[in-house]
C-alpha cells in the first residue's frame, strides 16, 4: 500500500479546497475543489494574497509567522466571487527537499459568516432602537417633571397674585375717593415690589432644579431635603399633608445633588398622590435617615395605604402607572431608579410599612469637606 499516493488522491478529489504555497506565499499546487472556487485559468504561480484576503492583517505576514508557529487557523475571504465566499483556512508546514512549504485546507464558512454578520447587524439595530427609546423616555420624564414644576409655581403664585390684585384695587379706589396719599402709594409700591421679587425668586428656585448639571460631588442630605421642603411643602400643606424631615445631623453623600432632589420630589409627589387617593384625612410623609459603614439610607414613608403586593414588582418599570392618563406617566420611579442606581451607584427600593409605602434611597457615604 502506497500511503503517499492514497493521501494525494484523497486530497486531489476532496470537496475541501487545498493548496500548497512556498515560504513567500506563491501558489505551487492546488486541488480540484480549490480550482472550482477560483475558476480563473492561471492560479499556479500567483501570490496567495491575490486569491484570498484576511479579515485583519496581510496574507504575507500570516504565512511568514507560520514558520515559527508551524500551524494556524484563520478565517479568510476569497476574492473575485459573485457571492461572498468565506472559509476557515487551516495551514501547516510541510518539509520538502529542505524547503519549508505551507499546505492549506479551506473549509467553507460562508453560511455561518453571513449568519454572524446578520446577527451583528440585528443587534446593532436593536441597540440603536433602545438608545432612541431611552432618549425619548428621558425627555418624557423631563416633560412630566416640568409639568410638576409648573404646578408648583402656579401654586406658589396664587396667593401673591391675589394680593397684587388687591393692592391695585386699593390704589384705584383710594384714587377715586381722592384718598390716594403719597404715603399709601409708597406703602403699596413696597408691598407689590416684595411680592414680585418673591414670585421671581420662585421661578429661579425651580429652574435651578432643572439645570442639567450631572456632575457628582459630595453634598449634605439634610440640607438638600430642607430646600425641597421649602419648595413643595406649602402645596402639600393645603391638602392637610405634613412632611416631616430630620432636624439634626450631618449626612454627607457622594452623588448628583440635583438628581437626588428630583428623585425625592418624585417620591414625595407619589406619596402625596397615594395619600389623596386613600382619602386619608391627615396625611403624613416622614423622611428619616440612617447610616451604615458604606451608605446613607433616606427613607420616605407615607400613610397612603402602601403599594399593592401584586404590582410591587412592576412599579419601577417604564410606563407602569395605576393613575389616570392625565395624572400618571409611569416614568417617575423608572427615572428615579436610573438616576440613583446608574448615575450614582446607589440603590432605590420599596417596601410596605404599617400605614403605607416606604421608599428607601441609599447613596454612597462621603466624608464631610473641611
Ligand atoms: N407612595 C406610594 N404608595 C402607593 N403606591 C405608589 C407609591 N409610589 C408609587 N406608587 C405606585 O407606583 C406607580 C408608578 O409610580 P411612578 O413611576 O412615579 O409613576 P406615576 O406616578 O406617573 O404613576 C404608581 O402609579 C403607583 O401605583
Ligand atoms: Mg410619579
Amino acid at each position: 500500500m502506497n500511503s503517499s499516493s492514497i493521501f494525494s488522491q484523497a486530497i486531489i478529489n476532496s470537496q475541501v479546497g487545498f493548496c500548497v504555497v512556498d515560504e513567500h506565499g506563491k501558489i505551487l499546487l492546488i486541488n480540484n475543489a480549490f480550482g472550482r472556487i477560483n475558476p480563473a485559468k492561471k492560479i499556479i504561480g500567483r501570490h496567495l494574497s491575490t486569491v484570498i484576503k484576511l479579515g485583519q492583517g496581510s496574507v504575507k505576514k500570516w504565512i511568514s509567522a507560520l514558520h515559527q508557529e508551524r500551524q494556524a487557523q484563520i478565517e479568510v475571504e476569497f476574492r473575485d466571487q459573485k457571492t461572498p465566499f468565506f472559509a476557515i483556512a487551516n495551514a501547516s508546514i510541510i518539509e520538502e527537499d529542505g524547503h519549508q512549504l505551507v499546505g492549506i485546507f479551506f473549509t467553507e464558512s460562508s453560511a455561518q459568516k453571513l449568519l454572524t454578520n446578520e446577527l451583528e447587524r440585528q443587534v446593532a439595530i436593536e441597540i440603536e432602537k433602545n438608545r432612541k427609546k431611552e432618549l425619548m423616555m428621558q425627555s418624557q420624564a423631563k416633560l412630566a417633571t416640568m409639568g410638576e414644576m409648573i404646578a408648583n409655581i402656579a401654586h406658589q403664585w396664587r396667593q401673591p397674585l391675589n394680593i397684587l390684585a388687591l393692592i391695585l384695587q386699593d390704589n384705584y379706589i383710594k384714587f377715586q375717593l381722592k384718598q390716594l396719599t403719597e404715603e399709601v402709594v409708597e406703602k403699596n409700591y413696597e408691598k407689590a415690589n416684595n411680592l414680585l421679587q418673591y414670585m421671581s425668586q420662585t421661578i429661579d428656585d425651580f429652574r435651578s432644579f432643572f439645570k442639567n448639571d450631572e456632575s457628582q460631588e459630595p453634598f449634605e442630605i439634610r440640607q438638600a431635603l430642607q430646600s425641597i421642603i421649602e419648595l413643595v411643602g406649602t402645596r402639600f400643606a393645603t391638602t392637610r399633608t405634613k412632611v416631616i424631615i430630620p432636624q439634626a445631623g450631618d449626612y454627607w453623600v457622594y452623588g448628583t445633588q440635583n438628581g437626588f432632589k428630583q428623585v425625592i420630589i418624585n417620591l414625595l409627589n407619589n406619596a402625596h398622590e397615594a395619600i389623596l387617593a386613600s382619602k386619608q384625612s391627615e396625611g403624613k410623609i416622614e423622611v428619616s435617615i440612617k447610616q451604615d459603614n458604606k451608605y446613607i439610607h433616606v427613607y420616605v414613608a407615607d400613610n397612603g395605604g402602601g403599594v399593592p403586593e401584586n404590582i410591587v414588582e412592576q412599579i419601577f418599570e417604564p410606563y407602569f402607572t395605576t393613575k389616570h392618563q392625565t395624572q400618571g406617566t409611569g416614568l417617575g420611579l423608572y427615572m428615579s431608579k436610573q438616576i440613583i442606581e446608574k448615575n450614582d451607584n446607589g440603590k432605590l427600593e420599596v417596601s410596605n410599612g404599617e400605614n403605607g409605602a416606604i421608599f428607601c434611597v441609599a447613596l454612597p457615604k462621603a466624608s464631610a469637606p473641611h
